[in-house]
């Protein structure tokens, strides 16, 4: 982005893709973190004079107009936080956005609507993806260029990711640069010892993560719906949890695995049950070995890590001088399943570790549960793009950069 500013963009017109795909309640925005996030590269251009285009997606709309997905809520949220003009167009590149695009001025930011409105942004075709990045070049005249700053969604090959690079001199944004450079370090050279703290509910999700951070991590704390394939895989019974039978085999492995390269795998001691999957279920933490026993453990939900399990984690997380987390350690969202997450971020703040939260979903469940963005090392802006980082796969929108 350096070199595109010192070259001079007044009077140019930058298309920027940015990720604005905040969590929404109706319309309200209740995690603004990707918003501002954004903010940086885009007030940085409009400063420099360029006349800035904001390309973005919210939610999965499948391709068609979906006005609970209208990205106006979080283009609203950049126009008040913003210290430029923000305008909103409402459609992609259609009368509306050719016209507002046309009378931007020096300094002035447009956001586009949702990119996935239109079916061609995520299509498998590359002539089609390669039309719907032809016709957002045209919003630019002439001599446009191309800023990549939406991390979150750099894993993914879509026309306003992937295809709009190879069409325009396309540049790093500052926030895609500062993802990898901290997600890079983690990776390839972690200050040891090295914990990663996994939650969410599916292990299938997470599987290819897992694979590639046996050997790498000195520790992996498993939390989260995905205990209970694991459990399963050491031979317990865990009732009616979440489990995903398909995967007991190939996580055996990754047990064994685990072993033999010195990566130690910590599961959880103790489970809270719950009768229903209700914020107010009755509940009770059992330990792990009598998930099968009593009335709520034979036929209830595993929904958080107990409080033994937590004690744990906290221990492996205060010896740590690098922490990576992602995804909640149970159902965060309801108060009485919210304590294993709660434990684990207050340990996290109270380490000196260099610590990254992965993924939106982290994101959102630290900062709803009230700790703020710098009592972390680093918040990644990016769910599915960091976790694809650090299973070493390639980027589309890192290599269309380089293309
Ligand atoms: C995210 O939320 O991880 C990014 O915005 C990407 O969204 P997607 O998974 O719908 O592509």
């Amino acid at each position: 982005l350096d070199e595109l500013i010192a070259d001079g963009v007044t009077g140019r017109c930058v298309l920027v893709r940015s990720d604005l795909n905040v969590p929404l309640d109706g319309f309200a925005v209740t995690d603004d973190g990707r918003v501002r996030a954004s903010l940086p590269v885009i007030e940085r251009l409009a400063h420099a004079g360029a006349r800035v285009i904001v390309m973005a997606h919210l939610g999965r709309p499948k391709g068609q107009v979906d006005p609970k997905y209208s990205i106006a809520p979080a283009g609203q949220r950049l126009a008040d936080l913003a210290g430029v003009p923000v305008r909103i167009a409402t459609d992609v590149v259609g009368q509306d956005a050719r016209d507002k695009a046309a009378a931007l001025a020096d300094g002035e930011v447009l956001v586009l609507e949702n990119v996935r409105f239109d079916p061609r942004e995520t299509s498998k075709d590359d002539a089609e993806r390669g039309a719907l990045a032809d016709e957002l070049v045209a919003l630019t005249g002439e001599n446009g260029a191309y800023v990549d700053d939406a991390f979150g969604a750099v894993h993914r090959k879509h026309a306003s990711v992937y295809d709009i690079a190879l069409r325009l001199p396309a540049y790093q944004g500052d926030l895609v640069k500062r993802e990898l450079d901290v997600l890079t370090k983690v990776v390839q050279d972690p200050e040891r010892p090295f914990v990663v703290v996994m939650g969410g509910s599916k292990v299938s999700d997470k599987l290819a993560v897992i694979a590639n951070l046996i050997g790498k991590a000195d520790s992996l704390l498993i939390g989260g719906g995905m205990v209970f394939t694991f459990l399963a895989a050491q031979g317990h019974r865990v009732g009616g949890s979440l489990l995903e039978e398909d995967q007991i085999e190939t996580v055996k492995g990754y047990l064994e695995q685990a072993a033999e390269a010195g990566t130690e795998i910590v599961l959880p001691v103790d489970v809270v049950y719950a009768k229903a999957f209700a914020a107010d279920a009755p509940h009770e933490t059992r330990p792990v070995e009598d998930i099968v026993g009593g009335e709520i453990g034979a036929s209830g939900l595993g929904l958080d890590i107990g409080p033994a399990s937590a004690a744990l984690f906290a221990e492996r997380i205060r010896a740590a001088r690098t922490v990576f987390w992602n995804g909640p350690m149970g159902v965060f969202e309801m108060d009485a399943f919210a304590a294993g997450t709660q434990a684990v971020a207050e340990a996290i703040v109270a380490s000196d570790a260099m610590s990254v939260i992965g993924g939106g979903d982290s994101a959102s469940a630290v900062r709803n549960l009230g700790f703020r963005d710098d009592q972390f090392g680093h918040i990644s802006t990016g769910g599915g793009a960091s976790l694809e980082f650090i299973e070493g796969k390639e980027l589309p929108g890192v290599v269309a950069l380089g293309a």
